[in-house]
């Protein structure tokens, strides 16, 4: 077994040295806050992750899992550093690489004997080249090292099940000494490899995870198509189902993607097609798309409603997707605001992001109007005069038609994320606005 260090402990970098530990290896996690070392050394986890949590009790109890802000430790000895820092986006779209050149130069001072660099977190294309570079330009000991891509396709909610059962581990290698290091890694884990340049792993993670995101754009477009015209998405995404070429899933026409990367991971690589001269027009109309979906409900209700002003608006689900507490770019976030800005007297609810978004829109007034956060969707619902629902969480979901015309005041819903047959509904007396459907 290796002896890995892992660079960064957020999403990308610390599921990655759980499951390292967890399949065998020695693992050292380093972040420059100290507060979330001493919480993780207390056997928690900082983000809210099914199953993380008891991973990292196990393994740190086994002693194959530590935590810690000395990087040199943890670096000097390491076979392989992988780099799972943030690579946020800047004020033109492109990703700020500064977290990246910290921890390179890090590396650089530390390093006692050869080692492997992984670069995990997802880069503009050329970026492992320019960090293998800085490297050794900055290297203090005389080692040998390399660079090596190994993007991360992790899902927020299923990032353990997603890393130990990934469908496949694309590797980046530029030598057959990387090859073999990066196979004997991620033996242990009896997962399909593909190795290929570093340019291209760099590449594949963009263009999945933008072919994901034109794939939903792709149907929320048809989707506002269908509305005009009189069909279901939902009909229709079924009905594309079943030709093998399409795919089953990632055809929920809905309120638009949010989360860490689909919005970012498109900029970045418009950003970068636009800086070698080239216009990439479909992920440009991705981005387009989704931007005037977000507030495709609000836009409806503003159709049907006067104003927001004093009514009572029940919302359903903060964080973009069930099975995170994460709110970046969740619908939420844009719609909250207008509500607000409006009168609107809303009263929230998620089971696991409202601590989040109430750091961001703290309780009582604000704007115009004034935001409550409930911990039950009853009270939400309760004399409420229109219902908003942002996030599918199951708990969401379970609610029968029926409640919503027993406890709102006027049974006016704005479903983005299509949970209800609108004929139940229509049935139970709710007035019912859906993504794509009549
Ligand atoms: C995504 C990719 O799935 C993952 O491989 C990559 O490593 C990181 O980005 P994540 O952002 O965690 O993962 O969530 P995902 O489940 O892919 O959903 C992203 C967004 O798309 C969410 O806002 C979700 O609601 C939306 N979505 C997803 C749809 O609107 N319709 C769909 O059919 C699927």
């Amino acid at each position: 077994m290796l002896n890995l260090a892992v660079a960064g402990t957020g999403y990308v970098g610390l599921v990655a040295g759980v499951c390292f530990a967890e399949v065998g290896h020695q693992v050292t996690c380093v972040d420059i806050d100290e507060a979330k070392i001493k919480l993780m050394k207390s056997g928690r986890s900082p983000i809210y992750e099914e199953g993380l949590e008891a991973l990292m009790q196990k393994n740190y109890e086994a002693g194959r899992l530590e935590y810690t802000t000395d990087y040199r430790l943890a670096y000097e000895n390491a076979d392989a550093i992988f780099i799972g820092v943030g690579t946020p986006e800047q004020g033109n779209g492109s990703a700020n690489l500064s977290i990246i050149a910290t921890v390179a130069r890090q590396i650089a001072e530390s390093v006692l004997k050869d080692c492997l660099v992984v670069v995990k977190s997802t880069v503009p294309i050329g970026t492992n080249d320019k960090v293998e570079q800085f490297i050794k330009d900055f290297l203090v000991h005389d080692v040998k090292i390399e660079v090596a891509s190994n993007p991360e396709f992790l899902a927020q909610g299923t990032a353990v099940k997603n890393t130990l059962e990934a469908p496949r581990i694309i590797i980046g290698i530029e030598s057959a000494k990387a090859e073999k290091l990066l196979m004997e890694i991620y033996e242990p884990f009896h997962l399909p490899v593909v190795a290929v340049s570093r340019r291209s792993a760099e590449m594949i993670k963009y263009a999945s995870n933008d072919f994901l995101a034109l794939k939903i754009s792709y149907m929320n477009d048809i989707a506002n198509l269908c509305e005009l015209v009189g069909a279901d998405v939902q009909e229709v995404a079924l009905g594309m189902s079943f030709d093998d070429r399409i795919g089953n899933r990632f055809l929920d026409a809905g309120i638009g993607y949010g989360g860490s990367c689909f919005p970012k991971d498109t900029k970045a690589l418009d950003y970068l097609a636009r800086e070698n001269g080239y216009e990439l027009r479909t992920v440009k109309a991705a981005i387009d798309v989704n931007n005037d979906q977000k507030t495709m409900l609000y836009k409806k209700a503003c159709k049907r409603l006067i104003t927001f002003h004093r009514l009572k608006v029940a919302v359903l689900g903060l964080s973009f997707k069930p099975g995170t507490d994460d709110l970046r770019e969740a619908p939420s976030l844009l719609n909250i605001p207008l509500l607000l800005e409006q009168g609107a007297d809303i009263f929230a609810y998620d089971p696991v992001a409202q601590n989040n978004f109430s750091a961001k829109f703290p309780e009582g007034i604000n704007d115009n109007g004034s935001i409550t956060y409930v911990n039950s969707i009853e009270l939400a619902l309760e004399k409420a005069n229109v219902c908003f629902l942002f996030t599918e969480w199951d708990s969401i979901k379970s609610i029968k038609p029926n409640v919503y015309a027993d406890l709102m005041r006027t049974p006016l819903v704005y479903d983005g994320r299509n949970l209800y047959d609108p004929k139940e509904m229509k049935k139970e007396g709710v007035e019912y606005y859906s993504i794509g459907r009549k």
